[in-house]
């Protein structure tokens, strides 16, 4: 009995662990691993003059990954959003 909550605060505490890697880190990550870069290099999002938007930047890169198959989920569309956000876009949310 002991050891089994013992087991679940493990699995609580590393719940945890993996949601402080998500927004902006994950993000990045994610952004590596899809084939942005095929068609994007960072200048696009340094300079951009077409997204002025927080929501329209979101809308772009669900865009952009559903052409290219990337298959994320809402969530990670997000994470991908925060990530260019906080490094290029820089939009208060
Ligand atoms: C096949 C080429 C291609 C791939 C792959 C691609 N994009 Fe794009 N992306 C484009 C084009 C073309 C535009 C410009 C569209 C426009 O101006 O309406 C764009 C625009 C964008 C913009 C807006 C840039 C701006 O003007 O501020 C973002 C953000 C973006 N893409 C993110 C991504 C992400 C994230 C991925 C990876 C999942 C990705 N793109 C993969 C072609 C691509």
């Amino acid at each position: 009995m002991m050891k089994f909550s013992k087991a679940g605060l493990l699995v609580a505490g590393l719940m945890m662990t993996t949601a402080a890697f998500g927004g902006a880190t994950e993000g990045k990550a994610m952004f590596d691993e899809a084939k942005c870069i095929e068609c994007h290099n960072t200048s696009d999002f340094a300079n951009s003059k077409k997204v002025h938007s927080f929501k329209q930047l979101e809308d772009r890169v669900q865009a952009c990954q559903l052409n290219s198959d990337a298959g994320w989920f809402d969530e990670d569309v997000t994470d991908v959003a925060d990530y260019l956000n906080q490094d290029f876009y820089k939009f208060k949310k």
